[in-house]
């Protein structure tokens, strides 16, 4: 079973209260979120492993530790993931970003790719999927199962507020991935929205609505 990380952290969380807030715009929602990824981005790579170097200092030489040389990839979900991959980069700037698009079947209610371009070692790279509201689980258990059927090893699905009903859905089709969250939810409502959650993230990001 995968494990679910809460952020618990007081700058994620006030952050995250300016982000539900529907008073708060546009420009100031698009900047905050950049700066909750960018934090959640620090400690999800808490677990990176690490090497010792040999350098010299202006004092003497040292030991001294640098990234062991794993390499990251971060999959942004369309279009809501797009606005935490800049935050993400500004502490992982190597990073390499893949995209998945996906609309869902209006007959089978089922997620369809409509758009998939990945880095072409996504089996050597760490993975970091993200959707910033798991809702359903819908995309994300779908953007999962595309990237492993693609060669993807090691992923991580990584999301701004989750529900009850989304964390269950990735756990049961992805056992193996943990995810990694701001807030986890109450519940959706009969429009499949995350209460109280923060709205349409996409919307909000783009200005759409
Ligand atoms: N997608 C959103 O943008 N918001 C929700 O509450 C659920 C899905």
């Amino acid at each position: 079973m995968s494990r679910v990380y809460v952020f618990d952290h007081p700058l994620i969380q006030h952050k995250l209260t300016h982000i539900r807030d529907k008073n708060t715009g546009t420009k100031e929602f698009r900047e905050l979120v950049e700066e909750v990824a960018m934090l959640m981005a620090y400690e999800i790579t808490r677990d990176l492993p690490l090497e010792e170097v040999e350098i010299e200092t202006p004092v003497a030489p040292a030991k001294a530790k640098v990234l062991a040389g794993k390499k990251l990839g971060l999959i942004p979900i369309l279009r809501a993931g797009l606005g935490m991959v800049d935050g993400i980069l500004r502490l992982i700037p190597a990073a390499k970003v893949g995209h998945i698009g996906l609309y869902r079947d209006p007959e089978t209610l089922q997620p369809v790719e409509y758009y998939i371009k990945l880095p072409t070692d996504i089996d050597e790279r760490e993975l970091i999927v993200i959707d910033p509201m798991l809702a359903t689980g819908g995309s994300a258990a779908a953007a999962l199962a595309a990237l492993k059927k693609r060669g993807a090893r090691s992923l991580k699905l990584m999301c701004l507020i989750a529900a009850p009903e989304g964390i269950a859905r990735v756990q049961e089709e992805h056992p193996d991935v943990d995810i990694y969250a701001a807030a986890v939810d109450e519940r959706l409502n009969e429009k499949g929205y995350i209460v109280p959650g923060l709205g349409d993230a996409g919307d909000r990001l783009f200005g759409t609505k």
